[in-house]
């Protein structure tokens, strides 16, 4: 039995918590068990057990996290836990008419997380809303792969972020699909 894993959620307009749902459905199916949270009211202390941890965030304004996820940010920046014990991975959405903010807000949440010790598995998935690609169709095979890596091999070593960038999914990664 795969070890448990919690979704946390930051969105707006619930883009995010919609594909979050999708992801929870497909990893259960696989025998993992998934707890889901919007990231309203939590804090630094949701981490305090350490274990698997999948963020899925939108950005909003000029490369910002959505509102409810402030208070997260607010408080693993001011209290700056040891996360050496979180393994995780991020889902970004975003929209790539807003330019050089493209998906920062799950750029905010990789920088953070990993400079506080945690490991991140796979790459970043950053999803283009401009792109056709609808992401609640892209990102439950993403989360698949992303569990059973973790599953199969672990993850690296503590504070390691993925040397290669982000996994992006666009319409020309379509169309060579295709
Ligand atoms: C007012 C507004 C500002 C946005 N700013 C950004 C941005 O700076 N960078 C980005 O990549 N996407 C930006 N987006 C796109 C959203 O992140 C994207 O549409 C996402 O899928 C929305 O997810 P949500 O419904 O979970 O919030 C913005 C969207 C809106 C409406």
């Amino acid at each position: 039995m795969p070890s448990p894993l919690t979704i946390l959620v930051a969105t707006m307009t619930g883009t995010a918590e919609m594909v979050a749902q999708e992801v929870q459905q497909v990893l259960e199916a696989a025998g993992h068990e998934v707890e889901l949270r919007m990231m309203d009211g939590l804090d630094a202390g949701i981490f305090s057990t350490g274990g698997r941890f999948l963020v899925c965030t939108s950005t909003y304004g000029f490369g910002n996290v959505p509102d409810n996820a402030q208070e997260l940010i607010d408080s693993l920046e001011s209290t700056r836990p040891d996360l050496s014990a979180v393994v995780y991975g991020v889902i970004a959405l975003g929209d790539r008419t807003y330019g050089d903010t493209f998906c920062h807000g799950g750029a905010r949440f990789d920088a953070l997380l990993s400079s506080l010790g945690a490991r991140r598995s796979g790459e970043v998935l950053q999803h283009d809303a401009s792109s056709g690609d609808l992401p609640e169709e892209v990102a439950p095979a993403w989360a698949l792969a992303w569990a059973r890596a973790i599953d199969e091999h672990g993850a690296g070593p503590a504070g390691q972020r993925d040397a290669e960038g982000p996994q992006q999914h666009t319409q020309s990664d379509r169309a060579r699909s295709e």
